[in-house]
Order: C-alpha cells, then structure tokens, then sequence
C-alpha cells in the first residue's frame, strides 16, 4: 500500500509542506518517494530509491519550487524499487505527472494498445499508464478535466490518484477507487492525502470521497464530481481529531492495531492480485506432479488452510510443511516434477530461503508467496504472487496472515475454473463469497470489539489458554494460539479438537478456558459433541459460531456471533477476534505489542 499527498497552496512553496506530509506518512511504503509541483507553467519532479530522509538527502525536496504538488511514498507491488519505478509517473510529453495508490488490475492490455499508438514507456509499473491514457484523451482536443474522467473510465482495479497537468497548472487532480483519499479544506490552501495526518496541521477539515468520484482542488476551491455522469457531488466537511504525535501509526496507539483494522483495505487490495500472475503459477501447479505448500509461524498456518482450500475447492492435493523440517522430512521427494509453493510475507525467512536453494538443486519449480516485492525469495522464484497487504511493521504477522490466506483462495479458485472442477454456480459462489469480505471483515472488527475487550479482561490471567478448531480452522485455532502466546506469553496450546480425547483433554481442569472456532460447516456437529466434552470435565467453553446458531450458543459459556460465510473463507473471518484478543489481552498486561520479548519481524537466521 503507497501513499499519496497533494496540495495547492494560497501562497508559499509546497516543496516543504509536502516533505512534512510524505514524512507522515511513510508508515505506508518507504521502497521509494517522489515528488512533483508545477512553477510557472513546468512540471519539475524529483524523486528517489530508499526512506524519504534518505531521498531527500540527495534530492533536496526542498528545492521544489511552485505553490501547486503532489506527492508519494511507494511499497512496491509492480517493478522493483528503482528510480524509473519511483512516482511520479509521467507522460510522453511530461506534462502529466501521476502518483498513484493501488492496483491497476487491466494494466497490461491498456499498456500494450498506448504503445501500439505510439507511446514510450520507461518504468515497469502499472500507475505509468494513467499518465498516457490522459494524454492520449488531451491529444484528441479534451481538457484536463475530460480526458482524466475517459482514462479513469477504461481503468479496471484500486486507485487513489493526484494527478498534474502543467498546461493547467492552478489545480490539481484527485480520483477515489477502494484507495482511502480524502481532501483537507484549509484557510491557507487546499490538500489530498491517503490519511489526513499528512495535512493535519494546516487543517483537519476533511472530506472523505467515495468510490468512483473525481475532485479538483485549487488554493481556492474544491469540487467533487461523480465519475459516472459528470454530476456535482455535495458532501459535508467533517473535522478529525487526530494526535499529530502517532501519526505513523495513522491515529492507533501501536502498529499492531493499526494494522490489524486496516485489514478491510489490505483484503481489498489482495483482490486485485495480477490476473497473469495467477495465471502463470497456477499452470505451474497445474503441471506439477506435486505441490509443497512451505512456511515459517504464521506462513505455515496459512499454508494449512491454503492446502484445505486447494483440495476442497480445486481439488488439488497438497502437503502443507514447516519450512524448518521440510527438507528432512520431504526432501528426497523433490524432483523436477515437483513444485514448492513457498509463503513469507518478509521472502527472507532463513528457513524458507534454505528450502528454496535446496529446491533448486532439485530442478524443482519455485513458486512464492510474499508481501516485499524486491525480497530475496522472489529472486529465487520462477513465479511469485504479492500479497498486497502494505507494509507490516508489528511483528506479529496480521494483516499479511490474511492476505496470504487471500492468495491461496483465489489460485484455488482459478485452478479450479482451468480444470473445469467445479460448476460456474459453484464458482460465482466462491467469488460472491470474496466480493462480502471486506464489508464482513470491517463489520466483524467493529461488533468483536466489546466483546473481545471483556474477554481479555478474563482471561489476562489465565495460566494457559486452548483453541480449538476442526477442518480448515485447525489453521484458525493454530494461528490464535500463536498471536496470543507470542504478544501476551500466555501459555497456549492449539490443536483440532478431534484431537481432544488423545491426551489434551487430560490439561482441562475447572475454568480452563477453552477457546473453540465452530463455523457452521462440515465439522460443526462433532464440534458441538467436542464443546460438550469439555464443560463436562469442568473447561470454559468460549465459542465462536454463527451468530444465529441458537443451539451452538445455548452450549456455550460465552458465545461470540460470527457472520455467515463459505467455509473457505471463514479462516480469514475467524482470525479478526482473535488477533484483537490477544492484542488487547497484550495490553492488559502491559506489554509492547509491537515488541514482543524475544521477537524479530523476520527471522534471517537458521
Ligand atoms: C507471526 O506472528 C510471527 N511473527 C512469525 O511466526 C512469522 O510469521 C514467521 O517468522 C514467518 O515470517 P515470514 O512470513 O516473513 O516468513
């Protein structure tokens, strides 16, 4: 997830004021930052690889000249950090600048029809086709104004735009779709940013714009227009109250729960992953005579449940594995027939990386997974897929859990439409299902939050902590145990509840919590049978079910209501309440969950 910064100035120079923004916001991607303003009719830019003091160093941001700019700070998700990467983009002409947070899903085609009219392009990202598109609309005689709404109209994705044009050089051009943005309405000028700690010391005036909506902003006025129809939208000015001093943690107390309320967006972005990225890898598993599915801590969860949803959905069997076992364990199986699918949200995981040359001995195909797009593991891989999800600075995995757990969705899926496994009903099921989940999963942060408050207040003391799951939420109850042993260092044991009665259930004393994940799927029968087992030997039976499975809830000691959804997808649903569980219960205890003891975001050594 980038972030972008705009501003248009009464008077002064906007360089400064833009430095100040972007620094603001750097919690957004700090692979590069740029930025351009238009003084007396030229479009100037600069911009660099690398943290923005780092840029600015070399650049000297300062220097901009011009009252009018915009700004962005880049994580990358096409095209490696570089220069040529870096926004701004620009036009054949360099005219048009561009900066650009999101993903442009239709990239490809529109690049390969500009260029057949001619068009140069120098970098490898999807943002530098806007610029051209505009241009190719201002060529056939529209303004500014026009051509931005015809581009806007052929793009297929997420995007938040600022957009300049120096032949129009009083104003500036915003575009909303699934990228936050919003306008900041100040005495001395007027803003646009991703998140309003950019411009909060000059206004906290906002409008939040919606998807499919274009705004101008000059030093003197704003207007919103509806894309669709060219209508004036008239949307009221709030204000934020916003404390200047977490603005890198966008207004929460720690990363951690930034990070894991954001997850709505980071899923949106995660369904627009590349459609030839898709493709490519999943021919390669298609291929493959066997699939591996590899990771380390919360990357093996999420290969646990990705193996679920491949043999359910697709019906490709797979063998999830602990990257620090794999090549004792599997070793010997791999062959050039053979495929690893390696999942790490950092792609430098020591234990995965070691899998990943040992698999190259082999002449095995490398596949990844991953959240950094210039890592090291997607160096050694023939194909990767990128997660999307945005910089993740907690060190507990959250945010990057689901959007891995995203990712094997969707090649589920599509392996499942190349092999012709399922029907088109079941498959517009599947995508109906991924097309709720971010209204389910900012639903389900908002409504857990009471009650996960109180329940951590119970269970701060606890001596251990169970969770329980059965299916594909074995991955659930897995990955709740770790958040919550790794932030709150309560011991926690996790294990599939058919498991219970061959030797855990012999820990359970009077009041043991026991945390349960009981979708109403295949196993939510036995896991009624299991829930009973336990308060019978006296265990605290808290229950995450369904919110209308009256009989679940009657079963229960506390009963926490989840929304409907199809059992594929309840692992990314059912991991929200527990990540606030075990942040909270974190808190309580007055640790640094962003720190946790003994911790590093990504584990570089064997
Ligand atoms: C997750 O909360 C942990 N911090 C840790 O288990 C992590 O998932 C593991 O180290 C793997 O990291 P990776 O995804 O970057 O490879």
């Amino acid at each position: 997830m980038c972030r972008i910064f705009a501003a248009a100035l009464a008077d002064g120079q906007v360089g400064p004021v833009l430095k100040v923004g972007l620094k603001r916001l750097e919690y957004g991607g700090y692979d590069s930052s740029g930025m351009a303003t238009i003084d007396q009719g030229k479009l100037k830019i600069k911009k660099g690889v690398g943290k923005l003091d780092e840029v600015d160093r070399s650049v000297k941001f300062d220097e901009l000249s011009g009252n009018i700019g915009i700004a962005h700070n880049r994580w990358a998700t096409h095209g490696y950090p570089s220069v040529t990467n870096a926004h701004p983009q620009v036009d054949c002409t360099g005219k048009i600048a561009v900066v650009h947070n999101g993903v442009i899903e239709n990239f490809l085609e529109i690049k390969e029809e500009l260029a057949e009219r001619g068009h140069e392009f120098m970098s490898r990202t999807d943002t530098e086709v806007i610029a051209h598109l505009i241009e190719d609309y201002i060529k056939k005689g529209m303004d500014f104004l026009n051509s931005t709404i015809n581009a806007i109209k052929e793009l297929k994705g997420s995007y938040a735009l600022a957009i300049l044009y120096s032949a129009e050089p009083d104003k500036v051009m915003l575009v909303k779709n699934e990228s936050p943005l919003m306008l900041g309405i100040g005495d001395d000028g007027n803003y646009a940013a991703s998140d309003p700690v950019a411009f909060v010391d000059h206004t906290n005036r906002v409008i939040q714009l919606e998807d499919g909506e274009l705004a101008i902003i000059t030093p003197k006025s704003y207007k919103v227009y509806r894309i669709s129809d060219q209508g004036l939208v008239n949307h009221n000015i709030e204000t934020v109250d916003i404390n200047v001093n977490d603005v890198n943690k966008g207004g929460y107390r720690h990363y951690m729960l930034k990070e894991i309320m954001e997850q709505p967006v980071a899923i949106s972005y995660a369904l627009n992953l590349q459609i030839q990225y898709l493709d490519v890898v999943s021919e390669l598993v298609r291929r493959s005579r066997i699939t591996y599915l590899i990771g380390a801590g919360s990357s093996y969860h999420s290969c646990m449940a990705g193996s679920y949803m491949l043999s359910q959905i697709s019906g490709l069997p797979t063998i999830p594995a602990v990257a620090s076992e794999f090549i004792q364990q599997f070793g010997k199986t791999l062959n050039p027939d053979s495929t690893v699918i390696l999942a790490s949200q950092s792609g430098e995981t020591a234990d995965v990386l070691k899998v990943a040359s040992y698999a190259r001995l082999k002449a095995s195909t490398i596949i990844s997974i991953t959240n950094v797009v210039s890592s090291t593991i997607t160096r050694l891989s023939r194909a990767y897929i990128i997660q999307q999800a945005g910089p993740e600075i907690g060190v507990a995995a959250t945010k990057t859990y689901t959007t891995q757990l995203l990712v094997y969705y969707q090649l589920a899926v599509k392996l499942a439409k190349k092999s012709g496994s399922i029907t088109e009903m079941e498959i517009n099921s599947y995508m109906k299902g991924l097309r709720e989940l971010p209204r389910l999963a900012d639903k389900v942060l908002k409504d857990v939050r009471e009650p996960i408050s109180k329940l951590a207040t119970e269970l701060k003391d606890a001596g251990h902590i169970f969770f329980l799951g059965r299916g594909i939420n074995t991955a659930t109850a897995y990955e709740g145990r770790l958040k919550m042993l790794e932030i709150s260092y309560i011991p926690s044991s996790a294990f599939s509840a058919g498991e219970s009665k061959h030797g855990p259930i012999a820990l359970i004393e009077n009041n043991s919590p026991v945390i349960f994940l009981a979708p109403d799927d295949a196993s939510r029968k036995v896991m009624l049978g299991n829930i009973m087992e336990i308060r019978a030997r006296g265990g605290k039976a808290i229950v995450f079910g369904n919110e209308v499975d009256s009989e679940l809830k009657q079963a229960s000691d506390e009963f926490i209501g989840m929304p409907q959804i199809n059992e594929m997808l309840t692992p990314i649903i059912y991991i929200l309440p527990l990540q606030l569980l075990a942040y909270n219960t974190a808190i309580l205890k007055g640790y640094d969950p962003d720190k946790p003891r003994n911790l590093a975001k990504s584990v570089t050594v064997l």
